[in-house]
């Protein structure tokens, strides 16, 4: 068995996971009312999510991917090929804990001319907010806790895991 295995505990299950992406996917589709939407990925977290929640959503769709580390401050490893100005622009997150990331994602967004920029997070960590950012959905809502599974990885690890789970350290 692997270390992983020996800390983490049962959080989310995919049943769970499921209801939570689905009642998502309803809202925005009722928001946007078929306008055309770019759903903007960051890299790596948020695979399943995206790949999850973008088939529920019967919407006009692109979908495009960044990858953003932070190193001191943050940086750009892959950015967006698309042309976002004038669309409706959806960044969908795994989590958001900080607000580090998404701050900094939204406002590259803002400035190329797009004609909104929302955030849809599955899950929202706000007691371990650093930056003001509200999520425009959010599935979950949790305390201040490390999570693995369905994306989300300790050291790059766990991310397959069909569940979420609670790391205890
Ligand atoms: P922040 O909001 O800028 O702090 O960054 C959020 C990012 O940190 C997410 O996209 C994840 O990659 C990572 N992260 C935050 N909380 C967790 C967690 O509980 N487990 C695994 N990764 C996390
Ligand atoms: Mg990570």
């Amino acid at each position: 068995m692997s270390r992983l295995k020996e800390i983490m505990v049962p959080f989310i299950t995919r049943q769970q996971i499921k209801k939570h992406v689905m009642t998502l996917a309803k809202q925005i589709e009722a928001d946007y009312e078929g306008l055309p939407l770019v759903l903007i990925c960051p890299l790596k977290g948020s695979v399943l999510f995206l790949a999850d929640l973008m088939r529920y959503i019967t919407l006009p769709l692109e979908i495009d991917f960044v990858h953003l580390v932070f190193r001191g401050s943050t940086q750009i490893v892959k950015d967006i090929t698309t042309n976002v100005d004038g669309k409706h622009v959806l960044i969908v997150e795994e989590i958001i804990d900080s607000g580090r990331k998404l701050s900094f994602l939204k406002k590259r967004l803002m400035a190329s001319g797009p004609k909104s920029v929302k955030i849809v997070t599955l899950i929202d960590k706000p007691a371990r907010r650093e930056i003001p950012l509200n999520p425009d959905y959010v599935g979950v809502t949790v305390e201040d806790r490390f999570l693995i599974g369905y994306g989300l990885d300790s050291e790059e690890l766990g991310r397959n895991y069909p569940d979420i789970y609670i790391l205890n350290n």
